[in-house]
């Protein structure tokens, strides 16, 4: 019996210590000790945001959060953007189509960052845009993208259009800052890079945003962030939440201060560049840029047979678990997560596997050479 070892783009590893924090027992939240709580996780929750104000935490996955973000900061009949790069763009596009808004999609091609100067002159060509709506990474070829360029580029647009991104795969693991890259509301899920089963949802608003959010429709109610935003103020949740993921989410802060936000970046990196160098003394290609891939998810192309044979090894020989392509990306890429409870450590296992299951399969001798390019990207 061999421990898995998790290498999806989500859900991702969980630290020992967190489970057991989350096992020290439920009790009710209507409680001093929930309150203690809550306020104790706000303090440290909103420096990984970049924030002053508080962030709304929902008990529902990432999903929901895309959803309040639009339900809460778009009213029938405005003109919205959306920045469609695969697979999450086009989430964020299925739940538009669902209300009754009037969608523009900028369309970017699949495995490509947006390029700000192109968006801009999109954008020009559009009247009264109420609100931008982007990926951080697109989790489905793993680029990520220029936000702080795109929110100068909304700003420069109209001060009031709101820039409003997904950063599910890659908050807590990339360097992402609501206010210094103008980023109006910003959404995330438990389960990637903050180390935490899923059921959490996390909204970070501006003052900005919170202006729309108390103008906004009444059709909405679980995810009317009005309500959770006045139970905030008094350190509640206005339904029952996730008490046992609230408990995981007092030990994963603490985790991330004890490193500390600036070497959690930094960790994410160093993983990205062992990985990429790593993979391409194997022969294989990644299949965004260097200046545009991710530091949480790495996305690497080859032929369909190549792909099935990677992937499965590394399951059944391993115990090592990766993510396949989706859509138009399956069978050509595999996928390897490298975010929250991850270390260079890691790294290097899937490499060694990865030598081992290439050199037998391409009758090829890749021994050693993973690893001694992805020690060599970071010495
Ligand atoms: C970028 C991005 N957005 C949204 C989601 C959806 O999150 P969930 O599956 O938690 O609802 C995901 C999940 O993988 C994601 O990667």
């Amino acid at each position: 019996m061999q421990e898995e070892l998790l290498l999806t783009p989500g859900p991702t590893p969980i630290a020992r210590r967190t489970y057991q924090a989350m096992s020290q027992g439920i009790f009710g939240h209507r409680t001093q000790r929930f309150k203690d709580l809550s306020a104790s996780i706000q303090d440290r929750l909103k420096p990984v945001f970049g924030t002053d104000q508080d962030v709304v935490i929902l008990t529902a996955t990432g999903t929901s959060t895309l959803e309040a973000a639009m339900v809460n900061l778009v009213a029938p009949g405005d003109d919205i953007v959306i920045i469609v790069s695969g697979v999450f763009g086009e989430k964020f596009k299925i739940i538009a189509e669902r209300y009754n808004y009037k969608v523009h999609i900028y369309d970017v091609e699949w495995g490509e960052a947006a390029d700000p100067e192109a968006f801009k002159t999109f954008l020009s060509k559009l009247d009264s845009v109420q609100a931008v709506f982007t990926q951080a990474c697109e989790t489905s070829t793993s680029v990520l993208h220029p936000l702080k360029e795109l929110g100068q580029v909304v700003q420069e647009y109209d001060q009031y259009t709101l820039f409003i991104v997904d950063a599910v795969s890659a908050l807590g693991g990339a360097d992402i800052h609501m206010e210094r890259d103008g980023i109006d509301c910003l959404v995330t899920g438990s389960q990637k890079a903050l180390m935490l089963p899923p059921g959490l949802g996390f909204v970070g608003i501006n003052d900005k945003a919170l202006d729309k959010i108390n103008q906004g429709p009444e059709t909405r109610y679980y995810l009317d962030l009005r309500m959770y935003l006045a139970s905030l103020e008094e350190d509640y949740t206005p339904q029952t939440p996730a008490v046992t993921l609230y408990q995981g989410l007092d030990d994963v802060l603490d985790i991330i201060h004890e490193e500390g936000l600036e070497n959690v970046y930094k960790r994410h990196i160093k993983m990205q560049k062992m990985l990429r160098a790593g993979l391409r003394a194997l022969d294989l290609k990644p299949l965004v840029d260097d200046d545009a891939a991710s530091p949480t998810v790495t996305a690497v192309s080859s032929n369909e047979e190549e792909i099935a044979l990677i992937k499965d090894s590394l399951a059944q020989d391993y115990g090592i678990s990766i993510a396949g392509g989706q859509k138009i990306l399956a069978g050509k890429i595999v996928r390897i997560g490298h975010m929250g409870f991850m270390f260079p450590k890691d790294m290097l296992t899937i490499l060694s596997a990865l030598e081992a299951i290439l050199s037998q399969s391409r009758q090829k001798d890749y021994y050693g050479k993973a690893i001694a390019a992805a020690q060599g990207a970071v010495k």
